[in-house]
């Protein structure tokens, strides 16, 4: 039984570490030009960053080479947007930019 348990645990450690982070590109607006920076998002945990989020117009997955339906988190504790973002549909938050609080990324 023990044992059992354990190999269900470690089945799930392995599925787990096969999924490779999202890449994500955060857009923030300067007013007359954008800069990108890209940060890795681990299905496992969130990511959250201020440094970073705190600034954001657009979110875009730019890898790996299929999607994940990632979500961004307003500082209220409610999403952006109830529709997902990822490959090939990023998420427009705002011409200007908004605060995000933390970006969660899953893969199915
Ligand atoms: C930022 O990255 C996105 C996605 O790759 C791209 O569409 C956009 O043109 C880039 N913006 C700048 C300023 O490089």
């Amino acid at each position: 039984m023990r044992a059992a348990v354990l190999t269900l645990l470690s089945a799930a450690a392995v599925a787990k570490a096969a999924f490779a982070p999202a890449i994500i590109v955060v857009e923030k607006s300067l007013g007359n030009a954008y800069q990108n920076t890209t940060v890795e998002v681990h299905p496992e945990y969130d990511f959250s960053d201020p440094a970073i989020l705190n600034q954001v117009s657009t979110l875009y997955q730019i890898g790996p080479e299929y999607t994940y339906f990632c979500f961004a988190y307003k500082p209220d504790g409610t999403f952006y947007s109830d529709e997902w973002f990822g490959l090939g549909k990023p998420l427009r938050l705002s011409t200007n930019n908004v605060v995000v609080k933390a970006i969660t990324c899953r893969v199915e």
